[in-house]
């Protein structure tokens, strides 16, 4: 990570914090990026400001408790203003890869409960078109992996399962994440659906047609990119 990386991370997620209004209900994501903008979320509630959260994470939960932020139920029901979160690719038509940090199940149905999905990336992370060299993650039930594996080479797409320190990474939910390799994705809401078609796939990383706004943090400031109604 360059330091300025680091930095439009950091401008990304300082930025976001103007959309957010007193009052809100809001979902929080996850990553290195995101930390920023609760951070400084935190600093504004510690000033007053009223919001309720809901993270999409352990890691976040944690963060946003030791904040003093407000967390709604995670069995709730919840209809959100808005929901902040990073992203490991995002292509010209706001269309993303998430689940590098392994929340993208969490990730994506917060995203869907938010009336505004704001993503916030470096520069780094803006990409003609979305697949490798990022692989799509994709959560899989433990129950017979090996054949969900199967299926998803059936379609063409090597895939690894996800490691850390030799031990099989668990998400949140307890499920294991295969990286997918695929090498350009002209057409992300086909590929998410092929994806999430296969038995024992619980979520896939794609997230289609979902973002209504990209902060971009880079060596020329911020950029703001809106994507048009549809
Ligand atoms: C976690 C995610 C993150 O948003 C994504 O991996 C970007 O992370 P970072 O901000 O640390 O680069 O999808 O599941």
């Amino acid at each position: 990570m360059t330091q300025i990386q680091e930095d439009g991370k950091r401008a990304a997620g300082e930025a976001a914090l103007q959309y957010v209004p007193d009052g809100a209900l809001i979902g929080l994501g996850t990553g290195s990026t995101v930390k920023y903008f609760i951070m400084a979320l935190g600093e504004k509630v510690k000033a007053g400001f009223r919001v309720q959260a809901i993270p999409t994470s352990q890691a976040t939960a944690h963060l946003a408790q030791k904040l003093n932020i407000p967390l709604l139920p995670f069995e709730g029901e919840w209809e959100l203003d808005l929901a902040v979160d990073g992203a490991d690719q995002v292509d010209s038509q706001f269309q993303l890869i998430k689940g590098g940090g392994g929340a993208l199940l969490r990730e994506k149905i917060v995203a869907a409960a938010a009336r505004q999905f704001i993503v916030i990336v470096d520069e780094a992370k803006c990409v003609p078109v979305l697949g490798m060299p990022w692989p799509i993650p994709v959560e899989v039930i433990p129950f017979g992996w090996p054949n969900t594996q199967r299926h998803i080479l059936g379609l063409g797409w090597a895939s690894k399962l996800r490691k850390k320190n030799n031990e099989v990474v668990r998400t949140d939910e307890g499920n294991f994440i295969l990286d997918v390799e695929v090498d350009r994705i002209e057409d992300a809401g086909t590929v998410e659906a092929q994806l999430n078609g296969i038995p024992g796939v619980v979520e896939n990383g794609l997230f289609v047609n979902q973002t209504s706004m990209v902060i971009v943090g880079g060596t020329q400031g911020i950029h703001i990119k809106k994507r048009p109604a549809h």
